[in-house]
């Protein structure tokens, strides 16, 4: 089969030039799949990830030896390694030797992921341009052809991904391969839109870190929605529509209207597209948290829920605690007011498929409610920070978002337990679902499996489903669409500070031992102070409770999006997030790029006086008020909306509210310009006589009052 391997799945994404390899399965494929990814604008941009899909890391000082710096994928011992490698292959030959180097050296290169990747492996060198303007291919066989090499990377065995050998076999080109175009055949490729190659040099990244981006000077909204949602996913098939969850437990699939268009999102509140609410268990703290859509959705129909059941009420609905003798818990020391029975609350993780129809899933108006399959069940130890978050990495991999399980200050140390599951990004692979006895000889929690290169897969300390660690309560994560190394998280904080990371392969963003950038609870259960563990990777992006709000401290952090539209070009490229009290939105801007020094600016924004549905205006102020932000979404235009408690907003062209941006076309634009309204200060919106109060709590409160009409 086609999809069964990550490689290929990653292949199908980015459109490799090397076709030769996967041409039999282009015909095992759907045909609509592949006219969907003809049909969609594939960015013509590379992706900075390195061969292990690691993230690329910023280099202060330039690389011995590989000479890199900036974004890279070598620190000073890789490059040393390096280094001893090439010495090892005894080139002396003065013309030969550099150009070895620098194939060498490639793997510092921060596309590094997208030059050594085959069709079914990972390639020996990188792909060495062929093109005519830039034949490195050629160079190296015209250099290098007589020149003998010690261990040589360039061995036909390892054609097929096999591990270099540290041999002392002494070879040439000339031995190893007929002709320069034999050579070329196995080595070479084209650079164009959709495949990158090595050219001798290393790969730049255009634009952005040349000049600092200047923050945009405001965020332009129109209402398109009544609705309270807390989720939004765009249709996987590229068109204008998207999915839009609520806590209680539906899901709709709505058509997005054309910027300018004046209209409303098209919605039909009593016609859901799946009602799962018998299944959810939907209380005060609880609900459906995420949903997420098979990336291949348009052709299999898989999609999966993330909520909480109670199974007192759902018998069946019921997993291994999460409180257990592998992490020092004892089930029986639970505390009694936090539900009756230990674990009596789960958080799930179910697949269902559409209704109707299997030959074209993407013509799907509903779904069934009936689960097809338990992708993973936990007991969950205390009734808060659940996370719950579920999304598709552009590597096809499935990523669940969970709490500490709450208890207010994570007293069993979950978040750092290398064998717990809560206060995790999990990584698993629901294509590939294993047997029930090599599920439980695994030790998995559910029916999945997982993928070869997680970061924790051989470690015996670790629960293998873990990517990364230390978090707290994760509320909205998101790939960068032109950037999936840059995989970014809002993780909620306790007391005092809220924060953004950058979530890397492995890395472990301190909870509980730091809230941000501040010591918590130095002490492990372990007896050990973990603050002086060094490998902590502090937030990128932040902010203190009482700088959003001063008189009560509440703020509970909202995860967004790197803005990607072409409506707001003074947005472009700004990470845009936001605080469920809705005093505040903020435009996170790296410079320079790769380095992690993120600068935050405190965005005003507006509403449109030609909104679709017209905004309320919080009083005294010409904010919208647009009572909690519960999420942003991202359609696929990559246009931006917020979800909150008044209903479902949109990022516009920056003009409709007056909001000066000099890269906007505003004589294109066809809406009309509002005057410009006087500068005003975003903290005028409502401000909520909550102290601190959780997040989950919070939604449920608010929907209370939206009924009691408060908002
Ligand atoms: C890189 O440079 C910054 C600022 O000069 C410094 O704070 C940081 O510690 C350096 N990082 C490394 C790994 O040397
Ligand atoms: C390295 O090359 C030199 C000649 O260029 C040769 O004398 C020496 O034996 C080689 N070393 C190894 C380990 O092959
Ligand atoms: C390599 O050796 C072959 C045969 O001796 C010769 O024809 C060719 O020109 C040599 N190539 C280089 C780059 O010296
Ligand atoms: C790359 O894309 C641009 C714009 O989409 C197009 O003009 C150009 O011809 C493409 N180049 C190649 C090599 O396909
Ligand atoms: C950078 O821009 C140049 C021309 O503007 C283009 O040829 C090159 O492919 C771009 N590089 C990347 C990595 O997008
Ligand atoms: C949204 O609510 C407003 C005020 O109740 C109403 O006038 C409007 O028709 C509604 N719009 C849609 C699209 O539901
Ligand atoms: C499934 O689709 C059929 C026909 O379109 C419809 O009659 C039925 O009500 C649908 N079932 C559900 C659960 O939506
Ligand atoms: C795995 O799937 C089976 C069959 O659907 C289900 O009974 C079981 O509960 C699932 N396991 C978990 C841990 O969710
Ligand atoms: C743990 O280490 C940190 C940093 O060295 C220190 O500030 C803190 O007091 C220590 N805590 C305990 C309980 O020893
Ligand atoms: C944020 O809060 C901490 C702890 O209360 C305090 O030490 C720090 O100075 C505050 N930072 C700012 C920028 O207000
Ligand atoms: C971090 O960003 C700020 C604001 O753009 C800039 O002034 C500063 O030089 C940057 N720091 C480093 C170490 O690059």
């Amino acid at each position: 089969m086609c999809i069964d391997s990550q490689r290929e799945r990653v292949g199908l994404f980015h459109v490799h030039s090397t076709m030769t390899a996967t041409n039999h399965c282009f015909f095992n494929l759907c045909f609509f799949f592949l006219l969907l990814l003809l049909l969609l604008p594939l960015p013509a941009s590379f992706h900075p990830l390195c061969t292990d899909s690691r993230a690329p890391v910023y280099v202060n000082e330039t690389l011995q030896f590989c000479g890199y710096r900036g974004r890279a994928c070598c620190d000073s011992r890789e490059d040393l390694q390096l280094q001893r490698r090439f010495e090892s292959m005894n080139v002396s030959d003065p013309n030969c030797a550099p150009l070895l180097k620098s194939i060498l050296c490639a793997k510092c290169d921060q596309f590094s992921g997208e030059l050594f990747s085959g069709s079914f492996f990972t390639r020996p060198v990188p792909l060495l341009c062929d093109s005519t303007s830039e034949d490195m291919c050629s160079r190296v066989w015209e250099t290098c052809e007589n020149v003998s090499i010690v261990g040589s990377p360039f061995a036909p065995s390892l054609q097929g991904g096999a591990t270099p050998p540290v041999s002392s076999n002494v070879s040439n080109l000339s031995d190893l391969w007929k002709s320069k175009t034999d050579f070329c055949n196995a080595f070479g490729g084209p650079s164009g839109n959709k495949s990158i190659c090595f050219s001798g040099e290393p790969t730049t990244m255009n634009g952005t870190d040349v000049e600092p981006l200047p923050p945009p000077k405001g965020i332009c909204l129109e209402k398109i929605g009544n609705g309270s949602y807390l989720n939004m996913e765009a249709h996987p098939d590229g068109s204008n529509r998207a999915f839009f969850s609520n806590q209680p437990g539906k899901i709709w699939l709505a058509t997005i209207p054309d910027q300018d268009s004046g209209e409303p999102m098209g919605i039909q509140e009593s016609n859901p597209f799946v009602d799962l609410t018998d299944q959810v268990n939907f209380d005060t703290q609880f609900g459906m948290m995420g949903m997420a859509f098979h990336p291949e959705f348009s052709r299999n129909g898989r999609f999966f829920a993330s909520f909480n059941c109670d199974k007192v009420k759902s018998p069946g609905c019921s997993g291994r605690c999460a409180c257990n003798s592998d992490v020092n818990c004892d089930p029986s020391k639970l505390p009694k007011d936090d539900g009756s029975q230990p674990c009596r609350y789960q958080a799930v993780v179910a697949e269902y498929t559409v209704n109707g129809s299997s030959s074209s899933p993407s013509t799907a108006k509903t779904g069934k409610a009936s689960e097809v399959r338990r992708i993973f069940t936990i007991g969950l130890p205390f009734t808060s920070d659940h996370g719950g978050q579920i999304l598709f990495g552009p590597d096809g991999y499935l990523y669940f978002m969970t709490g500490d399980g709450g208890g207010s200050t994570d007293p069993y140390n979950f978040a750092q337990s290398k064998k717990s599951l809560l206060g995790k990004v999990l990584r698993v692979d629901i294509d590939t679902i294993p047997s029930e006895s090599e599920i439980s000889k695994l030790g998995l929690w559910g029916n999945y499996s997982i993928p070869k290169d997680n970061p924790f897969q051989e470690d015996e300390d670790f629960q293998s489903e873990i990517w990364a660690l230390g978090l707290r309560n994760p509320w909205r994560c998101s790939f960068d669409a032109e950037r999936p190394s840059y995989f970014m998280c809002a993780d909620v904080g306790k007391d005092t500070y809220e924060e953004v990371d950058i979530i890397t392969k492995g890395g472990n963003y301190g909870w509980r031992v730091y809230e941000g950038p501040y010591l918590f609870s130095a002490l492990s259960p372990y007896g050990k102070n973990v603050s002086e563990d060094s490998s902590l990777i502090f937030p990128v992006l932040g902010y203190n409770h009482s700088d959003v709000n001063k008189n009560e401290g509440s703020a509970s952090i909202i995860g967004g999006y790197f803005y990607r539209s072409t409506t707001d070009p003074c947005s472009y490229g700004s990470y845009l997030y936001a605080d469920l009290y809705a005093g505040a939105m903020w435009a996170g801007i790296e410079t320079p790029e790769g380095s992690g020094n993120f600068t935050a600016s405190d965005i005003p924004f507006r509403c449109s006086d030609d909104s679709p549905i017209k905004c309320t205006t919080a009083p005294g102020s010409s904010s919208p008020a647009l009572g909690y932000i519960y999420s942003l979404g991202q359609d696929n235009l990559k246009d931006i909306y917020l979800l909150t408690s008044s209903g479902v907003y949109r990022v516009v062209r920056p003009s409709r509210c007056g909001f000066a941006c000099s890269k906007e076309n505003v004589t294109a634009s066809t809406g009309k310009q509002s005057p410009s309204p006087s500068p005003s200060s975003p903290s005028g919106a409502s401000r909520l006589l909550f102290s601190d109060l959780d997040l989950s709590l919070v939604l449920v409160c608010s929907l209370v009052f939206v009924s009691l009409g408060l908002f």
